[in-house]
Protein backbone atom coordinates (compact mmCIF):
# COMPACT_ATOMS: atom_id res chain seq x y z
CA UNK A 1 0.00 0.00 0.00
CA UNK A 2 1.26 3.44 -0.96
CA UNK A 3 0.65 5.26 2.22
CA UNK A 4 2.40 8.24 3.50
CA UNK A 5 1.51 10.82 6.17
CA UNK A 6 2.40 13.52 8.54
CA UNK A 7 1.97 14.02 11.65
CA UNK A 8 -0.74 16.59 11.51
CA UNK A 9 -0.09 19.02 14.63
CA UNK A 10 -3.02 21.20 14.16
CA UNK A 11 -2.10 24.98 13.81
CA UNK A 12 -3.02 26.03 17.30
CA UNK A 13 -1.06 22.72 18.29
CA UNK A 14 -3.75 21.24 19.54
CA UNK A 15 -2.96 17.58 18.73
CA UNK A 16 -5.56 16.38 16.03
CA UNK A 17 -5.65 13.31 13.99
CA UNK A 18 -2.85 11.87 11.94
CA UNK A 19 -3.54 12.12 7.88
CA UNK A 20 -2.51 10.34 5.33
CA UNK A 21 -2.67 9.37 1.96
CA UNK A 22 -3.43 5.82 0.40
CA UNK A 23 -3.80 4.58 -3.06
CA UNK A 24 -6.13 1.74 -3.27
CA UNK A 25 -9.77 0.25 -2.68
CA UNK A 26 -11.34 1.83 0.50
CA UNK A 27 -13.73 -1.17 0.95
CA UNK A 28 -10.49 -3.45 2.12
CA UNK A 29 -9.26 -0.78 4.41
CA UNK A 30 -8.49 -1.97 7.83
CA UNK A 31 -10.13 1.26 10.18
CA UNK A 32 -12.84 1.62 12.52
CA UNK A 33 -14.99 3.12 9.94
CA UNK A 34 -14.85 3.63 5.72
CA UNK A 35 -16.96 6.48 4.58
CA UNK A 36 -19.01 6.09 1.94
CA UNK A 37 -20.17 8.79 -0.92
CA UNK A 38 -24.13 7.86 -1.42
CA UNK A 39 -27.02 9.39 -2.35
CA UNK A 40 -29.95 10.91 -0.31
CA UNK A 41 -31.87 7.56 -0.55
CA UNK A 42 -29.34 5.86 0.97
CA UNK A 43 -29.86 2.74 -0.87
CA UNK A 44 -26.98 2.12 -3.39
CA UNK A 45 -25.80 3.28 -6.50
CA UNK A 46 -22.37 2.81 -8.42
CA UNK A 47 -18.86 4.16 -7.84
CA UNK A 48 -17.40 3.88 -4.41
CA UNK A 49 -21.28 3.22 -2.99
CA UNK A 50 -22.14 0.12 -5.00
CA UNK A 51 -18.55 -1.14 -4.53
CA UNK A 52 -19.01 -0.88 -0.97
CA UNK A 53 -22.52 -2.32 -0.93
CA UNK A 54 -21.24 -5.42 -2.78
CA UNK A 55 -18.41 -5.69 -0.22
CA UNK A 56 -20.15 -5.55 2.86
CA UNK A 57 -23.60 -7.81 1.58
CA UNK A 58 -27.11 -7.36 1.48
CA UNK A 59 -27.39 -6.46 5.24
CA UNK A 60 -25.97 -3.14 4.30
CA UNK A 61 -29.03 -2.23 1.78
CA UNK A 62 -31.44 -4.28 4.46
CA UNK A 63 -29.98 -2.03 6.77
CA UNK A 64 -29.80 1.24 5.24
CA UNK A 65 -33.81 0.86 4.38
CA UNK A 66 -34.62 1.99 8.15
CA UNK A 67 -32.26 5.01 7.96
CA UNK A 68 -35.09 7.26 5.84
CA UNK A 69 -32.13 8.69 3.57
CA UNK A 70 -29.99 11.24 4.49
CA UNK A 71 -29.64 15.06 3.32
CA UNK A 72 -26.88 16.04 1.40
CA UNK A 73 -23.95 17.35 4.21
CA UNK A 74 -25.06 15.20 6.75
CA UNK A 75 -24.24 11.53 7.46
CA UNK A 76 -25.55 8.44 8.73
CA UNK A 77 -23.79 5.36 10.38
CA UNK A 78 -24.22 2.18 10.29
CA UNK A 79 -22.52 -1.51 11.25
CA UNK A 80 -19.80 -2.35 8.52
CA UNK A 81 -21.26 -5.98 7.82
CA UNK A 82 -19.24 -8.14 6.41
CA UNK A 83 -16.31 -5.32 5.68
CA UNK A 84 -13.52 -5.52 7.76
CA UNK A 85 -14.59 -1.72 8.76
CA UNK A 86 -16.46 -2.01 11.62
CA UNK A 87 -18.79 0.71 10.85
CA UNK A 88 -19.81 2.62 7.11
CA UNK A 89 -20.20 6.30 8.20
CA UNK A 90 -22.35 6.99 5.16
CA UNK A 91 -22.19 10.71 3.46
CA UNK A 92 -24.66 12.51 0.88
CA UNK A 93 -22.13 15.00 -1.19
CA UNK A 94 -22.81 17.59 -3.34
CA UNK A 95 -23.42 17.67 -7.05
CA UNK A 96 -21.34 19.84 -8.60
CA UNK A 97 -23.10 23.07 -10.42
CA UNK A 98 -20.02 25.19 -10.78
CA UNK A 99 -19.67 25.91 -7.35
CA UNK A 100 -22.28 28.54 -7.19
CA UNK A 101 -24.67 26.47 -5.05
CA UNK A 102 -23.31 26.28 -1.68
CA UNK A 103 -21.12 23.48 -2.88
CA UNK A 104 -18.22 24.18 -0.74
CA UNK A 105 -19.72 24.42 2.44
CA UNK A 106 -21.78 21.27 1.74
CA UNK A 107 -18.73 19.15 1.08
CA UNK A 108 -16.97 20.73 3.82
CA UNK A 109 -20.01 19.88 6.20
CA UNK A 110 -19.65 16.20 4.81
CA UNK A 111 -16.76 15.59 5.92
CA UNK A 112 -17.61 17.12 9.83
CA UNK A 113 -20.69 15.13 10.23
CA UNK A 114 -18.52 12.19 9.28
CA UNK A 115 -15.99 12.25 11.99
CA UNK A 116 -19.47 13.71 14.07
CA UNK A 117 -20.42 10.39 13.59
CA UNK A 118 -17.59 8.62 14.10
CA UNK A 119 -16.86 10.52 17.40
CA UNK A 120 -20.69 8.89 18.54
CA UNK A 121 -19.28 5.31 18.20
CA UNK A 122 -15.98 5.66 19.40
CA UNK A 123 -14.16 4.59 16.10
CA UNK A 124 -10.49 5.92 16.17
CA UNK A 125 -9.21 4.95 12.59
CA UNK A 126 -11.40 6.62 9.54
CA UNK A 127 -10.82 6.10 5.68
CA UNK A 128 -12.77 8.69 3.97
CA UNK A 129 -12.61 8.19 -0.26
CA UNK A 130 -13.00 11.46 -2.11
CA UNK A 131 -16.63 12.64 -1.85
CA UNK A 132 -18.44 14.45 -4.92
CA UNK A 133 -15.48 13.68 -7.27
CA UNK A 134 -16.82 10.98 -9.17
CA UNK A 135 -20.34 10.95 -10.56
CA UNK A 136 -21.27 14.14 -9.09
CA UNK A 137 -18.41 15.96 -10.55
CA UNK A 138 -16.55 17.96 -8.15
CA UNK A 139 -13.17 19.25 -9.26
CA UNK A 140 -10.93 16.73 -7.54
CA UNK A 141 -8.30 19.75 -6.43
CA UNK A 142 -10.45 21.63 -5.08
CA UNK A 143 -12.61 18.63 -3.29
CA UNK A 144 -8.99 17.39 -1.83
CA UNK A 145 -8.28 20.95 -0.45
CA UNK A 146 -11.97 21.15 1.21
CA UNK A 147 -11.46 17.61 2.34
CA UNK A 148 -7.59 18.33 4.09
CA UNK A 149 -8.56 21.92 5.55
CA UNK A 150 -12.20 20.72 7.15
CA UNK A 151 -10.27 17.94 8.90
CA UNK A 152 -7.77 19.36 10.10
CA UNK A 153 -9.78 22.03 11.43
CA UNK A 154 -12.93 19.73 12.94
CA UNK A 155 -12.00 18.98 16.77
CA UNK A 156 -12.54 14.87 16.89
CA UNK A 157 -11.69 12.40 19.23
CA UNK A 158 -10.52 10.40 16.02
CA UNK A 159 -6.87 9.86 15.58
CA UNK A 160 -6.25 8.14 12.32
CA UNK A 161 -7.89 9.61 8.95
CA UNK A 162 -6.97 7.91 5.64
CA UNK A 163 -8.20 9.57 2.27
CA UNK A 164 -8.24 6.76 0.04
CA UNK A 165 -7.38 8.05 -3.91
CA UNK A 166 -8.31 5.59 -6.42
CA UNK A 167 -5.52 7.31 -8.71
CA UNK A 168 -1.73 8.88 -8.69
CA UNK A 169 -3.24 11.77 -9.54
CA UNK A 170 -5.80 11.69 -6.71
CA UNK A 171 -2.65 10.42 -4.50
CA UNK A 172 -0.28 13.37 -5.76
CA UNK A 173 -3.02 16.18 -4.93
CA UNK A 174 -3.27 14.87 -1.41
CA UNK A 175 0.18 14.39 -0.85
CA UNK A 176 0.85 17.80 -1.60
CA UNK A 177 -1.76 19.19 0.81
CA UNK A 178 -0.70 17.10 3.85
CA UNK A 179 2.77 18.03 3.01
CA UNK A 180 1.61 21.84 3.36
CA UNK A 181 0.92 22.79 7.29
CA UNK A 182 -1.05 25.85 5.57
CA UNK A 183 -4.83 25.63 6.98
N1 LIG B 1 -12.40 2.99 -3.22
C1 LIG B 1 -11.97 4.26 -3.14
N2 LIG B 1 -12.41 5.23 -3.97
C2 LIG B 1 -13.29 4.87 -4.93
C3 LIG B 1 -13.77 3.56 -5.09
C4 LIG B 1 -13.28 2.59 -4.16
N3 LIG B 1 -13.68 1.31 -4.22
N4 LIG B 1 -14.64 3.55 -6.13
C5 LIG B 1 -14.68 4.80 -6.62
N5 LIG B 1 -13.87 5.60 -5.92
P1 LIG B 1 -18.32 8.38 -6.69
P2 LIG B 1 -19.74 10.82 -5.83
C6 LIG B 1 -13.62 7.03 -6.06
O1 LIG B 1 -18.86 8.53 -8.08
O2 LIG B 1 -19.05 11.62 -6.86
C7 LIG B 1 -23.00 6.85 -6.50
O3 LIG B 1 -23.79 6.28 -7.49
C8 LIG B 1 -13.91 7.67 -7.39
O4 LIG B 1 -12.83 7.50 -8.28
O5 LIG B 1 -18.34 7.01 -6.09
O6 LIG B 1 -19.85 11.36 -4.43
C9 LIG B 1 -23.82 7.27 -5.28
O7 LIG B 1 -24.90 6.40 -5.04
C10 LIG B 1 -14.09 9.12 -6.98
O8 LIG B 1 -12.81 9.76 -6.84
O9 LIG B 1 -19.13 9.33 -5.65
C11 LIG B 1 -24.28 8.64 -5.67
O10 LIG B 1 -25.43 8.58 -6.49
C12 LIG B 1 -14.70 9.04 -5.59
O11 LIG B 1 -14.52 7.68 -5.17
C13 LIG B 1 -23.13 9.19 -6.46
O12 LIG B 1 -22.45 8.06 -7.00
C14 LIG B 1 -16.18 9.38 -5.52
O13 LIG B 1 -16.85 8.95 -6.69
C15 LIG B 1 -22.16 9.94 -5.59
O14 LIG B 1 -21.19 10.53 -6.40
Amino acid sequence: MNTTGNPAVGDSGRSGPRLEAALGDITAEPVDAIVNAANSSLLGGGGVDGAIHRAAGPELLEHCRTLGGCDTGDAKITPGFRLEARWVIHTVGPVWHGGTRGEADLLASCYRSSLARADEVGASSVAFPAISTGVYGYPAGPAAAIAVRTVRSTPTKVRLVRFMCFNTEALDAYQALLDSQSP
